[in-house]
């Protein structure tokens, strides 16, 4: 694969409602975000994904427009934005910005001239409209954050179609109207300087037109939407399109949103001639769930799986293509509450062995803010406490289920998107520094423990361990370049792989326990690249990983460029 610009950044994402708020009104805003951009910069990072920032009534925190051309007025103004774009470029880092285009809010100029008008609305095709069945809707489809697909639309007798909130009507992408429009939005956006976009829920812009009912899936007596709505025959003519109108014009990256796309398709989606620069793999991020929308459905899962599946996914992204890989988003849970289970084990050893597993794979790195200083899940006592839509959806569904409220609670806690969007902890002052207001969304109580100032003035913490982590990728290209080769792959507790480029050979390591692990290494043949056991000597007779070790050995006698 020829090297690409996108391969080399190293991204931060940021969630703008909880990041910084310069204005004190309680909500995190642009200013708020360049008036940090020297604590990116100083973090290593080279490109900034910002979550949508456009007009919006906020049901699902902006993923539900109102106008695509006009900013949220408390996130600021044009002007603003600007602003940022500029002074990040000064300080050589890219803004890529959030495209949501499977849907709008129903607060939309073009949905509410339906609602006004729905029988001769020139937008009525802009959305999709389904008459009833004996007065039942059209179809059985349960959407993504709960009850039906389909809402009726009053003074009719027809439903219209919602794949996520009643709030965020799917546009129509049968129609070449509305393609169109959607195409100048991006074109806009990309003349205006971003460097690109992280693609919203692009796998959902095809239906399945027959609409046809589907074998229930709950007591609900609904089924679950996604094996009618995503990733359907005929959506690579959108994709090709979308492509050829507006991204391939421009020398941009683009992030798709992609889930629901089985492997063996995954070179339509990133390969030479694909749809986008890279896309996200949801597979194994979602190994403690049945599904992003059940998440009481619980699995018990084990180290061995969790490699199994990284594994799995980088090889199959090796033969196509790059990949976007991830710990936390916006969607997600902490990643330390995730993926290490005793709460004891929480620790700069496990925040760090994650970061380095992670980063260290082939794939262009994303950061979700608040990962680099090791920020928690927050635990709530009650549902009122939650702001997210699908939390608040599956907490009803699982009582539905035959769950108390009490286990429908802790699967909340567990894995609400909340957990995420809880303010930004800058220091250990009121509302960690976030606001003097209080904040929108609570903060999480461990603020004064775990925040940025306290980590600055340590060496030895966790943010400070990411700088160090994000300096030797970029400074050894078989890190971003190389190919990827699992190593020790019958070991159930040591992660391990090779990157390998030209020759020149990196090995890393990551004891994913508690526990001391035997590993069979010659140290006398590498040089250490990094090591998250600063002080501690690294036996050169019977070798062992300490707890949580992340280790990354370079070849001796090679040239590292
Ligand atoms: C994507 C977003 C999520 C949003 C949904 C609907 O999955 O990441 O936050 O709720 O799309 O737009
Ligand atoms: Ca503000």
């Amino acid at each position: 694969m020829l090297k690409k610009w996108w391969q080399r950044e190293v991204i931060y994402q940021i969630y703008p409602k909880s990041f910084n708020d310069s204005n004190h009104d309680g909500i995190g805003d642009i200013k708020g975000i360049t008036q940090k951009l020297d604590y990116l910069k100083t973090l290593g990072i080279t490109m900034v994904w910002i979550c949508p920032v456009f007009k919006s009534p906020m049901a699902d925190n902006g993923y539900d427009i109102s106008d695509f051309y006009q900013l949220n007025p408390e996130f600021g103004d044009m002007e603003d934005l600007d602003e940022l774009i500029l002074e990040a470029k000064e300080k050589g880092i890219k803004i890529v910005l959030d495209l949501v285009i499977n849907h709008t809010s129903d607060e939309h100029p073009w949905f509410q001239d339906l609602l006004e008008n729905p029988k001769s609305s020139k937008y009525r095709d802009y959305y999709i409209l389904k008459q009833g069945k004996e007065g039942q809707p059209p179809t059985n489809w349960r959407s993504v954050f709960g009850g039906s697909v389909w809402e009726p639309l009053e003074g009719t007798d027809e439903y219209y179609f919602h794949s996520f909130h009643v709030k965020q009507p799917d546009l129509n992408w049968e129609n070449e109207h509305v393609r169109k429009e959607l195409y100048e939005v991006v074109n806009y956006w990309l003349e205006k300087g971003i460097a690109g976009f992280r693609v919203d829920a692009i796998t959902f812009i095809k239906k399945d037109q027959r609409f046809e009912n589907l074998p229930a899936d709950g007591v609900d007596g609904l089924g679950k939407c996604t094996k009618k709505t995503r990733n359907q025959p005929g959506i690579e003519k959108f994709l090709h399109e979308l492509n050829r109108e507006t991204f391939s014009k421009y020398n941009c990256v683009t992030i798709g949103e992609a889930p629901g796309v089985p492997y063996d398709q995954y070179g339509d989606y990133i390969g030479e001639d694909g749809y986008f620069s890279m896309i996200f793999d949801f597979k194994y991020a979602d190994l403690d769930v049945a599904s992003g929308s059940e998440w009481f459905r619980r699995t018990d899962w084990n180290v061995q799986e969790l490699k199994r599946m990284i594994f799995k996914s980088q090889l199959e992204i090796q033969k196509v293509g790059w990949g976007a890989n991830f710990l936390e988003n916006h969607d997600q849970n902490r990643s330390l509450s995730k993926y290490i289970k005793e709460a004891d084990n929480r620790n700069f050893y496990s925040a760090t062995m994650l970061a380095a597993l992670f980063i260290n794979l082939r794939g262009t790195p994303f950061i979700y803010q608040g990962q680099e200083i090791g920020m928690t899940n927050f635990e709530r006592e009650s549902i009122e406490e939650f702001d997210d839509i699908s939390s608040i959806d599956q907490y009803y569904r699982a009582m539905e289920e035959g769950f108390s409220a009490e286990e429908a609670l802790h699967f909340m806690n567990l894995r609400s998107r909340d957990n995420s969007r809880t303010p930004f902890h800058w220091n250990s002052e009121e509302n960690g520094g976030f606001s003097k207001k209080r904040p929108w969304l609570g903060m999480n109580e461990n603020y004064t423990l775990i925040n940025v100032e306290k980590q600055e003035n340590d060496p030895n913490s966790i943010l400070n361990f990411y700088k160090e982590i994000i300096k030797v990728r970029q400074s050894n290209e078989p890190l971003i370049y190389g190919e990827i080769e699992p190593l020790l792959e019958n070991n159930s507790t040591v992660i391990a792989y090779k990157r390998r480029l030209q020759g020149e050979e990196i090995d890393c390591y990551f004891n994913f326990s508690s526990e001391n692990q035997k590993v069979d290494i010659d140290l006398s043949c590498y040089d250490v690249l990094l090591n998250n056991y600063k002080g501690a000597a690294i036996p050169a007779q019977d070798f062992k990983l300490y707890p949580y070790q992340s280790l990354l050995l370079s070849k001796k006698g090679m040239v590292l460029s």
